[in-house]
């Protein structure tokens, strides 16, 4: 990772953080995978701070473990942030979604 990108991912975490982002509307849970998905996994995965993750056939399994235990440059969620069934949905999601349509 070049320092711009670091730099990005930084203000991405940053921006996160302050804005609460990373967590559930007021009755604590998610309203579909798809909120999972653009708030949290699209704010670095669909702004060039993370790599492309959707299109590619990545398993569910995989995706999963990465995001519960993070993985160099991605930070880790818990299970206060994102449960185990919104992270089986968001995981399936991004798994079969074609590459531009997990956007919508
Ligand atoms: C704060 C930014 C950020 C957020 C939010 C984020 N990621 Fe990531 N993610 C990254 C970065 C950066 C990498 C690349 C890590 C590396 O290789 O150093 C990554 C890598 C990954 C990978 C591995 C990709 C590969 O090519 O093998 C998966 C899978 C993944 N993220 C899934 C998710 C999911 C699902 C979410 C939402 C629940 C999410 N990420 C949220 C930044 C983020």
């Amino acid at each position: 990772m070049n320092s711009l990108n670091l730099i990005r991912l930084l203000a991405a975490v940053a921006t996160l953080v302050a804005a609460g982002h990373a967590s559930a509307d007021s009755t604590g849970k998610w309203q579909s995978s798809q909120e999972v998905y653009n708030k949290v996994c699209g704010y670095c995965h669909e702004a060039n701070v993370g790599p492309v993750i959707t299109g590619r056939n990545l398993m569910p399994e995989y995706i999963s473990a990465i995001v519960r235990n993070g993985n160099r440059a991605m930070p880790a969620f818990r299970e206060s942030e994102i449960n185990d069934a919104a992270l089986a949905g968001v995981a399936k999601l991004v798994s079969t979604s074609p590459a531009a349509a997990a956007k919508k």
